[in-house]
């Protein structure tokens, strides 16, 4: 698709290429909970220290449970949020607070797949106009090269013939097609990175697996990255080249998916594989342990690893002291316990 670029330098984004899609260092988005005599004082840590990059042209999960912060750590990303701490380079470029009005270009390159493709399309427009529409905001293309890229953009999301679709509205598609166009709206622009943020957790089991089938198809054909999020191990495993654990607002390990899954190091990722359901015996994954207690409170996290008050194998007067650093223990596989070896 040939582009208008506006000519704002202010907007143009990194010149320079970096290999490097996303890194964070010590990311932390905190919000702030406080009312009354405590207000600006309590703050619920979401995201509480996150060291992450993030390839071009890769895909990294970032599984975890209900609340651990795995959304907002993609929406800090993607900076839908404002990071309240640590430093978030995107392709060699500080953005950690840049303004909003210097961002267009990252809104043009970094898209979004939501969860909910029902709230997620204007019901008020037909197909057409909602794949157009970031096309107009962005100033990109005269109206022919824009109807171009529509098309093709349906083709790619397998909603064929385009022009059948191009004419609907989004109640009258089911919901494996809404989330099929809020895929191609996030593919209109030609981004090199994505964000996923549990794509597929709202539809039918029925649909799931062949969105997810175009999903790893996307990926392999325009070679963008991805942030999976997702509480769900197995389909992490098909989808990502890495995967990264989350629990309360850190990630606890992290590496090349085969390494992680193969043979997780951190007590709690051990206890989460134990979950992993997987019909072929060759795939599935050792049971060790059931994890005992409740996720912890963010507004009053343990001190020290935040895992320890449910960590069988935890060290008092260690492991409730001492944060545990992310540690490479095998090949490009971290680990943030003081007792994995
Ligand atoms: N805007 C917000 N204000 C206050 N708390 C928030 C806000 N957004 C998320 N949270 C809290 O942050 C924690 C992490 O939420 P979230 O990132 O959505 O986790 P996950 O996606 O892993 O379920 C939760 O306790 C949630 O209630
Ligand atoms: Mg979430």
């Amino acid at each position: 698709m040939t582009t208008a670029l506006a000519e704002m330098p202010t907007e143009i984004g990194p010149e320079q290429h970096s290999s490097n899609i996303v890194e964070t260092d010590n990311l932390t988005k905190w919000f702030d909970v406080g009312l009354g005599l405590f207000r600006g004082s309590l703050h619920l840590k979401a995201v509480d220290g996150v060291t992450l990059t993030i390839k071009r042209a890769e895909t990294v999960a970032i599984v975890g449970e209900s609340g651990s912060g795995k959304t907002t750590l993609g929406r800090t990303i993607i900076r839908l949020l404002e990071p309240t701490g640590g430093k978030l380079l995107y392709d060699g470029q500080d953005i950690t607070h840049s303004a909003e009005k210097r961002l267009m270009w990252l809104r043009r390159k970094a898209q979004m797949i939501p969860q909910d493709p029902y709230s997620s399309v204007n019901p008020a427009f037909p197909v057409y106009r909602i794949l157009e529409e970031p096309l107009v905001i962005h100033k990109q293309g005269e109206s022919k090269e824009r109807e171009e890229a529509v098309m093709k953009a349906l083709q790619a999301v397998k909603l064929n013939p385009p022009t059948f679709f191009a004419n609907k509205y989004p109640h009258m598609l089911s919901g494996g097609q809404r989330q099929r166009v809020a895929i191609a709206r996030s593919l209109i622009l030609n981004p090199e990175f994505i964000l996923a943020d549990e794509p597929v957790s709202m539809l039918d089991a029925s649909v799931r697996i062949s969105i997810l089938r175009l999903l790893r198809q996307i990926q392999q054909q325009f070679g963008i990255a991805f942030l999976y999020i997702t509480h769900d191990l197995a389909t992490a495993k098909h989808f990502a080249d890495r995967i990264g654990i989350m629990y309360a607002g850190r990630l606890v390990e992290e590496g090349p998916v085969g390494s992680v899954l193969g043979e997780p190091l951190h007590p709690y990722a051990q206890a989460l594989m134990g979950a992993i359901p997987d019909p072929d015996p060759a795939n599935r994954l050792v049971v060790r342990q059931s994890l005992p207690g409740e996720p912890p409170n963010l507004v009053d996290l343990p001190t020290g690893c935040h895992f320890h008050p449910r960590c069988p194998i935890a060290q008092m007067g260690l492991c409730d002291v001492k944060d545990p650093e992310l540690r490479e223990l095998r090949p490009g596989h971290r680990v943030a316990c003081h007792l994995a070896t």
